[in-house]
């Protein structure tokens, strides 16, 4: 049995639908904790309900990164987590947390990395005027949006799109992607190489 721990900031839907996926396809895993740097992060509501640990550890209450990003490893620690996945956490991280969690770190960015790294992605795809847009999970490296890719997912971008729309249909593939990685993880099918991820066939 494996243990995850899911960082959120808000609505939390891509931790829904990892919650709801391990649960229908019998993971050998359990999601340990689901922790929040907000305590008005709407996924908390549901975390509850669905009888997960929470628990919150509120950004703004640090001083520095550094005291944050400890207080934070405290916490998930608590949990002994072999994975930590990043649903929807708005926060950069420095280099000793992520260290700490190397290889067992992965997070979801809405769009096709390296292309448009950081925030706004779906105002950026469109300002580009780029024709297809998407989603990465990865690994987490100190190199924000850069770390070795685990699955992407392609959408169109349509003519008459706004960022709503876009992010709309990305999202929907972000809710295939993201479960479907993190099963890989508990299976014990990735590997990392030379900064690339490889994926053992399906042993069943
Ligand atoms: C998702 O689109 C995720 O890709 C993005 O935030 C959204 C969270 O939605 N993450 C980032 O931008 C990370 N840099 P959710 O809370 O409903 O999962």
């Amino acid at each position: 049995m494996k243990n995850i721990v899911i960082l959120i900031s808000g609505r939390g839907s891509n931790m829904q639908a990892i919650v709801e996926a391990a649960r229908a396809e019998k993971w050998p895993a359990r999601i340990a904790a689901i922790i929040s740097n907000r305590a008005d992060a709407g996924g908390l509501d549901y975390a509850a309900a669905a009888g997960i640990p929470t628990a919150i550890v509120v950004s703004k209450n640090y001083s520095s990164r550094a005291e944050f990003d400890a207080a934070l490893q405290a916490e998930i620690d608590r949990f002994a987590p072999d994975l930590v996945v990043l649903a929807g956490f708005m926060r950069i991280l420095t280099a000793p947390f992520v260290d700490h969690y190397a290889g067992r770190l992965m997070n979801i960015h809405p769009s096709l990395l390296p292309s448009f790294p950081g925030l706004a992605t779906h105002q950026q795809a469109l300002s580009f005027g780029v024709k297809v847009h998407g989603a990465t999970v990865h690994f987490v490296t100190a190199d924000l949006d850069h770390g070795p890719i685990v699955a992407q997912a392609a959408v169109p971008v349509l003519p008459d799109d706004s960022e709503d729309t876009l992010a709309g249909r990305v999202l929907e593939q972000e809710h295939i992607i993201y479960p479907r990685a993190v099963r890989w993880f508990v299976e014990g099918r990735l590997t990392i190489e030379d900064g690339r991820v490889h994926l053992a066939a399906d042993a069943r």
